[in-house]
This record gives structure tokens, C-alpha cells and sequence, in this order.
């Protein structure tokens, strides 16, 4: 594996071989199966896979998160030597951003609702990143997590209204045994906290077997107590939406997704589930 920390050497590298096909997964590090799984897609699909591991200042709303966010940089080069990665992009923060840079695009409601109301100016951040790594990399398929769906809809949005020329890819949800979703916050969870945290997957699987659309603002309530009624599990939002839109699902939604954030001690988790 190639590892490139600026952008002018990974773009000359990647203009001596334009003939190739490059597919591209967007990270910020601390790696697990999860985003080990969109580099094997990628590979499979691609000439040439590049990962990025950057953990993007802009997209943090709490000093202290970005502060603590795991950066085992070494064990993560050993993860993508073992997943076939080609090329690693890891730049430093001042590769990335001038002092007081701005950003704005306007996409409209999925950037305010479920987590853009937690965490206000979050995708602001994030599709500031990716619009930057796109620009770099400048990769045919962008390979990102239906882990993280609302922030999948925001990427593609952006894509669609500056006319980005990439084709995206929803890798689905990577779990572990006992139904947990990986993620990299995890680590951050005790052994207790680890066990509390499995209501979210359990109450997302029991809204998804007794779904009914007309019954969505009682599913939703009912979702939340159970949430609620595991200690030390607070939940800030259980929704069952459109998974286009983002607005609550109606009998003509084509897919429908329910979708959940609760902190569990003092990390703060996601989860979601395709109902169809
Ligand atoms: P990060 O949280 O590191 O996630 C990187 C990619 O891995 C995302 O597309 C995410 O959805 C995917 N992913 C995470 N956990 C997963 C799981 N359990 N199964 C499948 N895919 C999973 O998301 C970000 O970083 C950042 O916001 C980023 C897009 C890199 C911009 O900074």
C-alpha cells in the first residue's frame, strides 16, 4: 500500500495512471470491519482503491469528542495492508484547511432533520471534507456507509447539486455477533455500557418486524420507552422516515427506514434499519 499525506503527491500519482478505475472510501480512522467492508467493495469493483484516514475538524460539535476520537494510525495501516488497500491518503489538518476557511451549501431539509438537529452544522462539515477528499481523489465510485444514512443522503445530495461526476455506493451495516453496529466510538464503551447498548439494534429489529405505516407515531413512542427503559441508555431520537426524504414515511414511501441516536453512558451511538 502506498501512503500519501499530501495532496499534490497523491494527484500525481494518480495522473500517471488515468486509464485506471479508482474507487474511494472516506474515513476517519480507528478502523473495523465495517469500513474494512467498503474497501473489499471497492476492490472488487475498481482498478485502484484509495482510503482516506482524516479525522476532519469541521464536522465535530464538541471540542473534547474531536479531542479523544481513537487515532491508532499504525494498527489502521495494518487493517488496510490486510484488506488490499492501494493507496492511503492521511493528511495532516493543515493539508486540508487554511486558517478561518468557510463553507456553505444549502441541500435543504436533510441536512436540519433527526441528526442535523443534534448536531447543528455536523453536515456542513462533512460534506465540506468529502467535496475536498472528491477533489483530490477524484474517484468514479465513492464507496460510504449505510451506517451513517442521513449522512449518506447528504453527500449524494451535494453531488447532485454541484453536478459532481461520481457514482455512490450504500455498503449496508456491519455488525457484530450480538447485533451491535460497529463503530469506532465503540471503544469507548464499558463492558456494561457495551451490554446496554444492544437495545438500540434490538428495538430497531422489533420495530422493523411489527411495522405497520399507519401505526408510525405509536411505533415510534413505543421505540422510544424501550430505549428509555434500559439504564443508562438515553435516547435523543427514534424515527421511522422515508428514506429518501427524511419525512415521515406514508404508504406511498418506495423505501422506508427507522433511524435512532441515544447516548449510552457518555458515547454517543447510531443505528438504523432498512424496513424496506
Ligand atoms: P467514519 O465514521 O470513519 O466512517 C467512514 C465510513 O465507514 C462511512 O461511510 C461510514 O458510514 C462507514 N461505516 C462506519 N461504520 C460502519 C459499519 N458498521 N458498517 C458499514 N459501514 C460503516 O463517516 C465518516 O467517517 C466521516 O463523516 C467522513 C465521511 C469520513 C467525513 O469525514
Amino acid at each position: 500500500m502506498k501512503t500519501f499525506k499530501t495532496r499534490q503527491a497523491i494527484r500525481k500519482y494518480l495522473n500517471e495512471h488515468p486509464q485506471l478505475s479508482v474507487g474511494f472510501a472516506p474515513t476517519m480512522g480507528a478502523l473495523h470491519n465495517g469500513h474494512l467492508s467498503l474497501i473489499k467493495r471497492s476492490k472488487s469493483e475498481n482498478d485502484i482503491t484509495v482510503c482516506s484516514i482524516f479525522v476532519n475538524p469541521t464536522q465535530f460539535n464538541d471540542p473534547a469528542d474531536l479531542e479523544k476520537y481513537p487515532r491508532p494510525i499504525e494498527a489502521d495501516m495494518a487493517k488496510l495492508e490486510s484488506a488490499g488497500c492501494d493507496i492511503l491518503f492521511a493528511p495532516e489538518v493543515s493539508e486540508m484547511y487554511d486558517d478561518n476557511e468557510q463553507w456553505h451549501l444549502d441541500i435543504g431539509p436533510v441536512e436540519h432533520l433527526l441528526e442535523g438537529e443534534f448536531r447543528p452544522g455536523h453536515y456542513q462539515g462533512v460534506m465540506q471534507i468529502v467535496f475536498k477528499l472528491l477533489d483530490v481523489v477524484k474517484p468514479h465510485n465513492l464507496y460510504m456507509g449505510q451506517k451513517d444514512y442521513q449522512q449518506f443522503l447528504v453527500v449524494q445530495r451535494m453531488v447532485e447539486l454541484l453536478n459532481l461526476q461520481v457514482d455512490m455506493v450504500m455498503c449496508p451495516i456491519e455488525r457484530e455477533a450480538d447485533g451491535l453496529a460497529m463503530s469506532s466510538r465503540n471503544v469507548h464503551l464499558s463492558d456494561t455500557e457495551r451490554k446496554r447498548a444492544l437495545v438500540l439494534s434490538k428495538t430497531l429489529n422489533y420495530i422493523k418486524d411489527h411495522f405497520d405505516v399507519s401505526r408510525e407515531a405509536e411505533l415510534e413512542e413505543q421505540a422510544m420507552e424501550m430505549l428509555a427503559a434500559e439504564e443508562g441508555v438515553e435516547p435523543e431520537y427514534f424515527r421511522i422516515v422515508d428514506g429518501k426524504t427524511l419525512y415521515p414515511a406514508t404508504p406511498a414511501s418506495t423505501s422506508v427506514v427507522a433511524l435512532t441516536a441515544a447516548k449510552v453512558g457518555k458515547t454517543r451511538l447510531i443505528d438504523n434499519v432498512l424496513i424496506y
